[in-house]
């Protein structure tokens, strides 16, 4: 039994919910981060009780970041695992260059790349306080690999996540030698996140989030491997 905890989860098609349910479902304790109040997790909290904690936390704003950890060390001891999974987008994401409103990239950067590394920071000292190896896993895309980059639009969110596996290497590199923290960036597989049936995506987001489950697993102890993963565990290049 491990905990658990999601950022963006509060949406019930999107990946992160499904991650709080799968890990719900396997016994462990959750921590679902929402920026506003979702239907679907207030049953999953009639349904588990005590082993769901909801937080309220807007990671594009570090003093929201650390209420919700002070907030979460009266409640829980310790994490085991922190899995970043919230993003956001510009409402120009699909435009080219010369489309593109240039100055929308900032925002969904501060978001996208620089609020994991808020979450990671406030979260640090309890995920130190796990028994064993605490993980990180930060769900990336392949979208932010710099030398497989094949698109002209999607500019604010390639850029993010390049920048959010920049930390990630970064952030490996700060606690090398230090086996009680370990992580990790992940393309998670294409998913179908905005539940639409004709989304031509091969997987539901309660499938994608099935196969993470196993991946983290698989990845805990793995201190020397490369650091950007697909949900296939493969290495993917940056
Ligand atoms: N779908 C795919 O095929 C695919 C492929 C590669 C990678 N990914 C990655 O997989 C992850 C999940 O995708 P998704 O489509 O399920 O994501 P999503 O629904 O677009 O976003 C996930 C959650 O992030 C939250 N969020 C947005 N801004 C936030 C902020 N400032 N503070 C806290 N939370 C915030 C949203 O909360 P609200 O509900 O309040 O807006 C939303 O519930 C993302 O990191 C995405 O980049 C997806």
């Amino acid at each position: 039994m491990q905990n658990v905890m999601v950022t963006g989860a509060g949406k019930a098609v999107g990946l992160g919910f499904n991650l709080a349910l799968r890990y719900l479902e396997e016994g462990n304790n959750v921590v679902a981060t929402i920026r506003k109040p979702c239907k679907e997790l207030d049953e999953l909290k009639e349904k588990y009780g005590d082993r769901l904690i909801i937080l309220t936390m807007d990671i594009g704003k570090t003093a929201s970041v650390q209420a919700a950890a002070d907030e979460l060390s009266a409640k829980l001891d310790h994490l085991d695992l922190l899995i970043n999974n919230a993003v956001t987008v510009s409402r120009d994401c699909n435009k080219g260059f010369f489309d593109a409103d240039l100055d929308l990239i900032a925002g969904a950067m501060d978001v996208a790349a620089i609020g994991p590394m808020r979450v990671i920071k406030a979260f640090y000292p309890l995920l130190k306080k796990s028994e064993g190896t605490a993980l990180i896993m930060s769900i990336s895309s392949e979208a932010g690999s710099i030398s497989k980059c094949y698109r002209t639009n999607m500019i604010d969110y390639g850029m993010s996540k390049a920048a959010l596996n920049m930390a990630t290497m970064n952030l490996y590199n700060t606690f090398k030698g230090d086996h009680s923290i370990n992580i990790f960036c992940v393309h998670p597989g294409w998913i179908r996140t905005d539940g639409r049936p004709d989304n031509p995506a091969p997987l539901s987001s309660y499938e994608a989030a099935g196969i993470l489950m196993e991946l983290f697993e698989k990845k805990r102890y793995d201190f020397d491997g490369h650091r950007f993963i697909t949900n296939m565990n493969e290495d993917y290049p940056f």
